[in-house]
């Protein structure tokens, strides 16, 4: 075991063709953060790197859709990208991009190192050409019949019908996405990286060298491992990326999946001049912090490219999230389907510690799991405000109120006392403990139990009675819950840091290092505290149902834009159409049908006579709303008795794709009885 000087903590460079939701945050960036502050706490040398990922076939996509350039789309999202990290604090050392210069270089140079000492292959073969667009098709690009099942919409790479995955050539009456023609075959030269050479090393360097590694991460390894690999093409035809550094290779370049790694050591050369200690010294610990949808990238492929370049260090340790689900559905951009991070800093101003400590408090560290509004709810209100915040403002308040907030000293101390004072060290190397194996909201647990205890211990002790017959036990109480108070501001600092900023405010004390913690004289007798403001406030149901009627909204917006309608039926005479008897009519009455949720008992002025109609409009109608408006009716629908009553005729209504009804009516008033045809 290496004992190592520094740490190198990355985080997955984030795609800008979209903004950032909670699922980014819950699998990488908090839990990279968290960690970055804790060992700046301890006082270690650590840098925190982050960045855009700005090439890719979807980006150019969404420009051709947009009719802007793949820089104007890029320089959009890294923008409210970088500015939402900064403002929720994620404390990143340097946040940069991959369509930056000092990225094209270092990556070309990497490329370029590895060509010239033949550590390729180059191979040709024939690929998909989109003729009308002049480019070659990714597999994605490329929809078909799929060859197993006839699913009409596989993609090049799979289909989502059956699950197979496909080649494109497989694909029957192949289609190009982007001009919507047939795409021909083309021959094209492209450069693969052999990672079958290196399936002994990194057998050896893996599955024997790092058991340790989170069992998801190292299952998913060994998979891939056990499976055999093959060799990877590292190039593209594509006219986005950075340029292949070869002469006469013209319109292409680097896959995106081999340029954006290399952004976190472009990331490092711009933030120092010795980056290089950071990536080359053996004694430099570096940690990829990423989802699990990109495991096989930063444990296979990416050391594999370290390997062959052969300078540079590997990754110690590559601690993969799971998937966070919103609501019990897959988070998804294209549908909408996520709580987005701009969204929630304008909807919880001054709330960034919240979300933050309900992301961890529910990661998905080892299953996928599920962001409920309701939960981030109670989490605030039972455990933030309810723990935390209450234990806090009873300690400063108390201080205030009997001392004029000067700390008293501590006289003769009880077994709780001694208890209460040692247990902060306890849970100190608690705390230690599972954020060195990355077991993060074990963690925030450990940490957050200071705060139990402190409460447990102004419950066990009640100064506020005691207070009325021995002031001199008070004293040691307060100082004491002081004591706790003063190294929450410490034990918590990586998880909940702006709250902590605001408490060491009330104590009036500055920002003290990891290794005090366990110290039960942070706060000296004497000293002056201040008056307490609320850390954390309660948050009201209204706010929960504002957000999950945002959420309702989407789901509706979803299903209205992804139903087709029915398709249309076989062609009539006319004389079957001659044969309807629609009429216009007016609601004189209408009342619910006892006992149901859908009926409405109306009654009708057809212009030939006054009837009864049963309809199914319940759910959408409210019966007062209904008296006096004009609907269309089938009057010569054999009559049918429905919860024993005579239904004569029906109303015409058109029905929405989410099922909702919505009544025809004439769009001017019409004498009842008119005919419609
Ligand atoms: N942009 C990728 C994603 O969102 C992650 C890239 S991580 C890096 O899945 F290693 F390539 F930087
Ligand atoms: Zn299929």
């Amino acid at each position: 075991m290496v004992d190592f000087k520094r740490t190198l903590i990355t985080t997955a460079l984030p795609y800008a063709n979209g903004p950032i939701h909670i699922g980014h945050l819950a699998g990488v960036y908090v839990p990279a953060d968290i960690y970055a502050r804790y060992l700046r706490l301890k006082n270690e040398d650590v840098v925190l790197i982050g960045g855009s990922d700005e090439h890719g076939v979807p980006i150019t996509l969404k420009a051709k859709n947009e009719g802007i350039t793949p820089q104007d789309v890029v320089d959009k999202f890294h923008t409210i990208i970088k500015e939402s990290f900064k403002k929720f604090g994620i404390s990143f050392d340097v946040y940069s991009r991959t369509s930056a210069d000092i990225h094209h270089k270092t990556a070309s140079e990497f490329f370029k190192k590895l060509y010239d000492e033949g550590k390729f292959m180059e191979k040709t073969s024939e690929q998909y050409y989109d003729e009308e667009n002049k480019q070659f098709l990714a597999d994605r690009y490329i929809t078909g019949t799929c060859p197993k099942c006839s699913f009409e919409k596989a993609y090049g790479d799979q289909c989502e019908s059956c699950g197979t995955s496909l080649s494109p050539t497989e694909l029957i009456n192949p289609t190009s996405m982007i001009s919507g023609n047939k795409p021909v075959l083309k021959e094209t030269k492209h450069w693969y990286l052999p990672l079958d050479q290196y399936e002994p090393w990194l057998k050896e360097w893996i599955l024997e060298g790092h058991k340790e590694w989170k069992s998801n991460v190292y299952g998913q390894c060994k998979s891939w491992i056990d499976s055999g690999l093959m060799p990877r093409a590292v190039t593209r035809d594509l006219d986005w990326g950075v340029p292949v550094p070869i002469e006469e290779v013209d319109g292409k370049v680097l896959y995106v999946w081999f340029d954006a790694p290399i952004g976190y050591i472009s990331a490092t050369k711009e933030l120092t001049p010795e980056w290089e200690k950071y990536w080359k010294d053996p004694e430099t610990r570096m940690l990829h912090f990423i989802g699990k949808d990109n495991i096989v990238f930063h444990c296979i492929i990416f050391p594999s490219m370290l390997k062959a370049e052969g300078t540079y260090i590997l990754p110690e340790n590559v601690p993969a999230n799971e998937f966070l689900n919103l609501e019990g559905d897959k988070i998804s951009t294209s549908r909408n389907w996520a709580v987005w991070l701009h969204e929630y800093l304008e909807d919880f101003p001054g709330k960034e510690d919240v979300l933050k400590y309900v992301l961890t408090a529910n990661a998905p560290e080892t299953k996928d799991n599920d962001f409920t509004w309701k939960d981030f709810q109670t989490r605030n209100n039972n455990e933030l405000v309810a723990v935390l915040g209450n234990f806090v403002n009873r300690a400063l308040v108390l201080t205030n109120k009997y001392y004029g907030g000067e700390v008293p000293g501590r006289g003769e101390l009880t077994e709780n006392d001694k208890q209460t004072l040692k247990e902060i060290g306890v849970l100190k190397t608690e705390v230690e403990k599972s954020l060195d194996s990355f077991r993060i909201r074990e963690s925030l647990k450990n940490a957050m139990d200071l705060a139990r205890l402190g409460n447990k211990y102004l419950a066990d002790e009640e100064p506020w009675k005691v207070v009325k017959t021995d002031e001199e036990r008070v004293k040691t109480i307060m100082n004491i819950c002081l004591q706790v108070t003063a190294n929450l501001t410490i034990i918590l600092e990586p998880f909940l840091p702006f709250s902590m900023e605001k408490l060491r405010g009330f104590l009036n004390i500055e920002k003290q290092g990891w290794d005090i913690l366990g110290n039960v004289d942070l706060i000296a007798v004497g000293h002056k505290v201040n008056k307490p403001e609320l850390l954390f406030e309660k948050i009201e149901d209204k706010v929960i149902e504002d957000q999950l009627q945002k959420l309702l909204d989407t789901k509706k917006a979803n299903e209205l834009a992804g139903a087709k309608a029915a398709p249309a039926k076989e062609n009539i005479l006319f004389d079957d159409f001659g044969k309807m008897d629609i009429r216009v009519g007016t609601i004189w009455e209408a009342e619910k049908v006892a006992k149901t949720k859908k009926l409405l008992k109306l009654k009708i002025d057809t212009g030939i006579d006054q009837r009864i109609v049963v309809s199914g409009i319940a759910e959408y109608y409210q019966p007062e709303d209904l008296v006096g408006k004009q609907v269309s009716i089938l009057v010569n629908l054999e009559p049918k008795k429905l919860r024993g009553i005579e239904s004569q005729g029906m109303i015409l209504c058109a029905e929405n794709a989410d099922g909702s009804l919505s009544i025809v009516s004439p769009d001017q008033e019409v004498k009842p009885g008119s005919e419609v045809r």
